[in-house]
């Protein structure tokens, strides 16, 4: 089926994020994962380097499955320079959808690569960046893992 573009501003990556992965990779069998800016969020908390870093490390069991890469400029342009045959999303809520509808429309239109979009397992379908760098930032506990070990660690690291 061809590699698999898997885009994403992972700040940071998290349960939510992996569980796509490992859906994504027993799919198409080879996933990059794009880590890229996305100008709607333009505070984030780890730089991209640290970003893609933390995603090797919790991706190690999946091998040489996947490959994680930086990329700038537009989604499709990422996509079509390593030749992806897709590009996977996901989408949590009914606003989710909506903006990936229009961005995986933009993009077909623009340039005929089609986007698949995966729905995460239900526990981990509340789980957000947003809401996890909120809580690093205020020390806050949460009682549910939200991500991978390495990502608390320094998230504990960054917040201290
Ligand atoms: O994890 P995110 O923040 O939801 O990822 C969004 C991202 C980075 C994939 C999206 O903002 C994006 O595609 N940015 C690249 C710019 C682009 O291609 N814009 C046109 C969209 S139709």
């Amino acid at each position: 089926m061809g590699v698999a573009f898997y885009p994403g501003s992972f700040d940071p990556f998290h349960l939510g994020h992996l569980d796509i992965v490992e859906q994504a990779v027993g799919m198409f069998g080879e996933l990059v994962i794009g880590v890229m800016h996305n100008p709607a969020k333009p505070s984030g908390m780890f730089t991209a380097d640290e970003r893609a870093d933390l995603i090797r490390q919790s991706t190690t069991h999946l091998g040489k499955s996947v490959c994680v890469e930086k990329f700038s400029g537009l989604t499709v342009d990422a996509a079509a320079s390593i030749t992806a045959s897709f590009i996977v999303k996901s989408a949590r809520t009914t606003s989710d959808f909506e903006t990936e509808q229009q961005m995986a429309q933009t993009n077909r239109a623009a340039t005929g690569i089609n986007t698949v979009l995966l729905f995460s397992s239900p526990e981990h379908q509340f789980i957000t960046s947003t809401y996890i760098r909120q809580f690093a930032q205020h020390k806050g506990t949460m009682r549910t893992k939200v991500a991978p070990q390495c990502v608390l660690e320094a998230l504990a690291k960054k917040n201290s």
